[in-house]
């Protein structure tokens, strides 16, 4: 069942987001010694990534046992504008005290978005440690929302949507006309927590679709992130709630 909190604006979404963060990051560790997440690119989760390089969040956080790998990027340099690795690390991950060692980017640069892909399938399977057909387990998936109801870079009509084999697989975006490298349905739903921030009017009717509409993954691929064994919350502001029935504005 889905969890759904309500903020005010993205100011206080984003407070919101780095207290789940670093709740997660400490429990993880305390549990187990480290903290994984695939961190999410788009412009919603900015605002977070910002706090959590500062206090409270910075110093709750024993940033040496954080593992941070990408749910999605786009097929370009790491030094591009529009990419999803630099934007993280120019947000947060250049303030932390985190080992480069710790930090897992696709290597976008590649010239074949596909062996990006397999290459970023080896890396999950190492750092997991891996056998056969098993998923790795992250703590976190930090996730997004398009107003065309896409997430990461599962976007309407895409058959990586249904992929239910690979971890990692590179669609060819027709929307965008764009190679996409993304982690599949099946790692998203191995997360212990899959968490969504979604801000903006512009997003109120693909949060309806998603929350609220027939289960139709193909039209609100967003829809396919459901963790079977986890929790799956959603960090909305107002502005994107407007069209959800029974939410107190
Ligand atoms: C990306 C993200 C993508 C993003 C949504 C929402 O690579 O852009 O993974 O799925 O989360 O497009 O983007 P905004 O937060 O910018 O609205």
């Amino acid at each position: 069942m889905a969890e759904l909190k309500t903020f005010d604006d993205l100011d206080e979404l984003a407070r919101g987001a780095a207290e789940e963060i670093a709740k997660s990051a400490e429990e993880a560790i305390a549990a187990r010694g480290r903290f994984t997440i695939a961190v999410s690119g788009g412009n919603t989760p900015k605002p977070a990534y910002r706090l959590l390089g500062q206090e409270p969040w910075l110093g709750r956080i024993d940033w040496d046992r954080v593992d941070v790998f990408w749910g999605d990027d786009r097929h370009v340099e790491p030094t591009h504008p529009e990419s999803n690795f630099r934007m993280v690390m120019d947000t947060m991950l250049s303030r932390l005290p985190i080992p480069f060692a710790n930090v897992y980017r696709m290597r976008t640069e590649m010239p074949d978005a596909k062996r990006v892909a397999s290459d970023y399938e080896r890396t999950l399977h190492d750092d997991f440690d891996l056998e056969g057909a098993e998923l790795p387990r992250f703590d976190l998936v930090l996730m997004g929302l398009g107003a065309d109801g896409h997430t990461a870079s599962l976007f309407p009509g895409s058959e990586a949507v249904h992929e239910r084999r690979r971890l990692v697989v590179a669609p060819w975006v027709k929307q965008l006309s764009a190679w996409r490298i993304t982690l599949t349905p099946p790692v998203f739903n191995n997360a212990a927590l899959a968490l969504f921030l979604v801000s903006g009017e512009e997003k109120a009717e693909a949060l309806k679709a998603v929350l609220e509409g027939d289960f139709e993954p193909d039209r609100v691929p967003a829809q396919i992130v459901r963790p079977e064994d986890g929790r799956l919350v959603w960090l909305v502001d107002r502005a994107a709630a407007r069209c959800l029935r029974d939410v107190d504005r």
